[in-house]
């Protein structure tokens, strides 16, 4: 018997604060919300956000993500988090490392380790019958989330709409996600664009979508979405909420984002067969 399919999409950028928790956390909920059994682990170690965003009190956490990339810890069920959906489950980082040579010293390790670390970890996570994983990966070069990058069926690349943003972007499609495995998808989306474009930064917006793709051939980057920012996400932020209400612009394009990605993964999975 074949074993079940499980479907790898990490979160990626190249600076920090794009949106790729948020767009994290809003594609695994989603996921689950389609009912598929869905888990979302928090990959940024040195700043983890996803034991607050679904409101982890301490005392639940046996292990952490921390663990299993060190080696510390065999993967198991220990490490799995509940949440309100019997559908989701979460893996979180832990934070109350101690700074300064605590945590190097854990990054140390972790670079070590952490492609060994992955790779048990999506066999355990077959084994457990789920059909999603969704990365929240760390910003920039670090080896943990080039590893997961590596393993995934499906990147996406978060970029905001300035300058530097892009130019991050490019330099790290160019210098990682270009040598990856092709059969494998590589997706990108504009987060964070503000309400009323000027035309002639609209237009930019355009040649960067544009040469994003050219930089990527003869490999193929699809291009997903341009994001607005949205006041009622930030305001949502301020009470840690991260989930897109149902009746907001943001969900509206998030159910088209989860669509495109996982219609993607299905037909390259099927022409591999
Ligand atoms: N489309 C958006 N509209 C408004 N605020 C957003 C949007 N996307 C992200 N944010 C806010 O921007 C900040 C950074 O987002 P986050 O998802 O934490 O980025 P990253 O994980 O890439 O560092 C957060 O406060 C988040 O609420
Ligand atoms: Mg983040």
């Amino acid at each position: 018997m074949a074993s079940a399919r499980l479907d790898i999409i990490i979160l990626h950028s190249q600076k920090g604060g794009p949106g790729k928790t948020t767009l994290s956390c809003n594609i695994a909920h989603e996921l689950a919300k389609r009912g598929n059994k869905t888990v979302l682990i928090d990959l940024d170690i040195a700043q983890p956000t996803i034991q607050h965003i679904f409101r982890i009190p301490d005392k639940k956490i046996k292990h952490t993500i921390n663990d299993v990339l060190m080696g510390k810890k065999k993967v198991s069920e220990e490490v799995l988090l509940e949440t309100n959906n019997q559908n989701l489950q979460l893996i979180v980082a832990k934070e109350n490392v101690e700074y300064g040579e605590g945590l190097l010293s854990l990054l140390e390790d972790i670079q070590q380790y952490s492609f060994f670390a992955l790779h048990e970890m999506t066999k355990f996570l077959q084994r457990m019958g789920y059909r999603y994983v969704v990365y929240d990966l760390a910003p920039g070069y670090r080896m943990e989330s080039v590893n997961a990058a590596a393993i995934a069926d499906a990147r996406i690349f978060v970029i905001r709409p300035s300058t530097f943003s892009f130019e991050g972007a490019k330099q790290m499609l160019r210098d990682i996600y270009k040598k990856l495995e092709i059969r494998s998808l590589s997706f990108f989306v504009f987060n964070q664009l503000p309400p009323k474009l000027k035309a002639e930064n609209q237009k930019l917006l355009e040649d960067w979508k544009e040469d994003l793709i050219n930089l990527y051939k003869p490999d193929k980057i699809t291009f997903l979405d341009f994001l607005p920012i949205s006041f009622d996400v930030m305001e949502q932020g301020i009470r840690g909420e991260y989930i897109f209400p149902d009746d907001s612009v943001l969900y509206e394009k998030l159910t088209q984002i989860v669509d495109k990605v996982i219609q993607d993964i299905d037909e390259m999975k099927k022409s591999k067969e």
